[in-house]
């Protein structure tokens, strides 16, 4: 400390003050940061599950339009799999479920839904509909014969 600070005795506390708020603010800006990040986090996570349910949402809706028909109003397979089934979800992935319905499968009753494969949908009502699917998964019953078909007058 220089001699002139140490001569001036109200130079001297006034500078300690502003010492003092200086290590205050440090410390606040320390305890905010942490704070901010916790809650822009959580408000990052509230905007990706509300989402998810729009999506899902959609994906309800257009399953009504163009599956329901075949694959049943809850997905246990009517003349066509069931996807609503334990069995269907142990072994595909979304990229699987989208490729599928994207390009159907050829010489069956399954056609293309992509808009670019001549198909009625868009990627995103295909995404959609592949959020809907997946959120079966957590209650899927076992149903071990969801590739048969279940209409009693369904092809066998
Ligand atoms: C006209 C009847 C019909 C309609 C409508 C239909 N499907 Fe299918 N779908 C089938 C049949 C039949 C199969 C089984 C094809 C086979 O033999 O592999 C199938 C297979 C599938 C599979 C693959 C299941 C597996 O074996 O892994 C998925 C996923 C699927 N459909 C989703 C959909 C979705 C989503 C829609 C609506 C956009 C839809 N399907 C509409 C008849 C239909």
């Amino acid at each position: 400390m220089s001699e002139a600070i140490r001569d001036d005795p109200p130079l001297r506390r006034s500078l300690v003050r502003w010492q003092r708020m200086g290590i205050v603010s440090f410390l606040l800006l320390v305890v905010a940061f942490p704070l901010y990040k916790a809650v822009e986090g959580t408000r990052r996570d509230d905007a990706k599950a509300a989402l998810q349910a729009a999506l899902i949402s959609q994906g309800r809706h257009q399953w009504g339009l163009s599956c329901a028909e075949c694959h049943g109003v809850n997905g246990q397979g009517v003349d066509a799999p069931a996807l609503n089934a334990k069995q269907f979800f142990e072994g595909v992935t979304d990229e699987q479920m989208h490729g599928v319905i994207a390009g159907g499968v050829p010489g069956t009753e399954m056609p293309a839904w992509w808009n670019e494969y001549g198909g009625p949908l868009t990627d995103q009502q295909i995404a959609a509909l592949v959020a809907y699917i997946r959120s079966w998964e957590k209650t899927a019953p076992s149903r071990p014969d969801w590739r048969q078909p279940h209409a009693p007058m369904g092809m066998g």
